[in-house]
C-alpha cells in the first residue's frame, strides 16, 4: 500500500538582492537584528534607525568564527525564546558571512522556520555568503558540515558599510569574486584586469556582477546536486592549506586565493588553461595582496587532507578546474600522481 504526500510546488521563495537601497524597513511584526560588537560600533544605531516593527531587539554574539558553533546558535535561541517571538517574526542577520550563517540556521529551526533578511557587511558577505541559502555552522567534525538550505526574504548590500572594512578582509572578498569571474565569466575578468574595485563606482558593478552569477548558479542548483559546486573552486586546495595552518595564518578568502592558484596548476597541466592565462589570473589577485603562495610541507599529506573536505565520495576527489578562463570542468578522476606532482611544485 503507497500514500502520495502531495506537496504545493508553488510557494513562491525567490527573492531580491538590493544593492545601495536600504532605505527604510517596516514590518507589522517582531524583529530581531543579530550582529557581533564589531559591526555594531560602525553600523547597528545607522541600521536601527532604518527598521520600524512591532518591538525592535538586538542580539549581539562574539566576534568571530571560533563563535560560529552550537553553543552560540542554542544561546541566540535561548535570547528568541525570551524576548518572545513567535512564528512570524523576523530576524536581521547584520554582520560579516559568520553572522549570516548562524543568523539563517536560526532562522531555520526556530519555531521550524521563520523569515529572515541579510544585511551583509563583508565584501564576502556581499558577494557569496549572504546569498543562496546556505546556512550552518563549525563543529568538531568540520567547517559548516551542521547547518540548512534556508533562504533569506531578502538581502541588502550598502557598500557604504564596507569603508570601514579592514583591507585584508576587503581583499579575501575580492578572492570570491575572481572565482567567479574566471569560472564563469571571462567579460567580468576582462573588466576586472582593467579595473580597480577599490574605486567606489567600479566596486558597485563588481558587486552587482558577482551576485548575479551566484544568483543565477542558485535558480539553477538550490542544492548543489551539480553546478553549484563549481563556487568551490579554490575551495578543494584552500581548505586544506586552513586545515594545515589551523586557521590562524590566513582569512578563508586568502586560502581561497591559494586554492585557485593551485587548482589553476592542475588546469595548466591537463591542458585546461594556457599559461598565459594561469599568469593572469595570479597577476589580478596579487592586484589585491592576496596570497599565491604556500609552502607545502609534503605532497602526500596535503594529499590526504583532500580527504577530510566533505566534496570528496567515495574516495574521488572532485576537482572543479577552469577550463579556459570564463568556464569551468569538474573532475573527479585525476591521477593521484599529477596532483601529486603539483603539490610537489610548491614544496
Ligand atoms: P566574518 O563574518 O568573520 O567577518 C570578518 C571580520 O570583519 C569580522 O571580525 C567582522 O566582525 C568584521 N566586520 C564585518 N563587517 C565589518 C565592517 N563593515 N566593518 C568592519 N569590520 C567588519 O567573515 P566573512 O569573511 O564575512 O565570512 C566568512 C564566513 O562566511 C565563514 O564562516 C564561511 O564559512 C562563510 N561563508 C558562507 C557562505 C555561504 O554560502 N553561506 C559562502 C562563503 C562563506
Ligand atoms: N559559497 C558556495 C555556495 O554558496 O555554494
Amino acid at each position: 500500500m503507497q500514500v502520495n504526500i502531495e506537496l504545493d510546488q508553488s510557494v513562491d521563495r525567490s527573492y531580491k538582492v538590493l544593492i545601495d537601497e536600504l532605505v527604510g524597513l517596516e514590518f507589522d511584526t517582531k524583529v530581531v537584528i543579530v550582529t557581533n560588537p564589531t559591526v555594531a560600533k560602525f553600523h547597528l544605531d545607522e541600521v536601527k534607525s532604518l527598521v520600524k516593527a512591532t518591538k525592535l531587539d538586538v542580539i549581539t554574539i562574539p566576534d568571530g568564527e571560533k563563535y560560529k558553533n552550537l553553543e552560540t546558535i542554542e544561546f541566540i535561541l535561548g535570547e528568541c525564546f525570551k524576548l518572545r517571538l513567535d512564528r512570524k517574526s523576523l530576524l536581521i542577520a547584520l554582520g560579516g558571512g559568520v553572522i549570516g550563517d548562524m543568523t539563517g540556521f536560526v532562522a531555520s529551526v526556530f519555531q521550524r522556520g521563520i523569515k529572515f533578511i541579510q544585511i551583509p557587511t563583508t565584501l564576502l558577505a556581499q558577494v557569496d555568503a549572504s546569498v543562496g541559502g546556505k546556512t550552518g555552522v563549525n563543529s568538531k567534525y568540520g567547517k559548516n558540515l551542521i547547518g540548512s538550505f534556508w533562504q533569506p526574504n531578502g538581502v541588502y548590500c550598502e557598500t557604504k558599510f564596507l569603508k570601514t572594512l579592514p583591507s585584508r578582509e576587503f581583499s579575501a572578498g575580492v578572492a570570491e569574486i575572481v572565482k567567479m569571474a574566471v569560472t564563469f565569466d571571462r567579460d567580468f575578468f576582462e573588466w576586472l584586469e582593467n579595473h580597480d574595485i577599490r574605486d567606489e563606482e567600479n566596486l558597485k558593478i563588481a558587486i552587482a556582477k558577482s551576485i548575479k552569477t551566484k544568483a543565477r548558479v542558485v535558480s539553477l542548483d538550490e542544492r548543489e546536486a551539480g553546478v553549484r559546486a563549481v563556487l568551490n573552486y579554490g575551495h578543494t586546495f584552500a581548505h586544506v592549506v586552513e586545515n594545515e595552518t589551523e586557521y590562524k595564518k590566513y582569512l578563508h578568502g586568502e586560502a581561497v586565493s591559494i586554492g585557485i592558484v593551485m587548482a589553476n596548476e592542475l588546469a595548466l597541466r591537463l591542458g585546461l588553461l594556457s599559461k598565459e592565462e594561469e599568469i593572469r589570473v595570479k597577476y589580478l589577485l596579487q592586484k589585491y595582496d592576496l596570497p599565491i603562495d604556500y609552502e607545502v610541507n609534503s605532497a602526500e599529506d596535503f594529499y590526504e587532507h583532500f580527504f577530510l573536505d566533505k566534496k570528496s565520495h567515495n574516495d574521488m576527489i572532485k576537482f572543479i578546474l577552469p577550463d579556459s578562463i570564463g568556464g569551468y570542468k569538474m573532475i573527479d578522476n585525476i591521477d593521484r600522481s599529477l596532483v601529486l606532482e603539483v603539490l610537489k611544485d610548491f614544496e
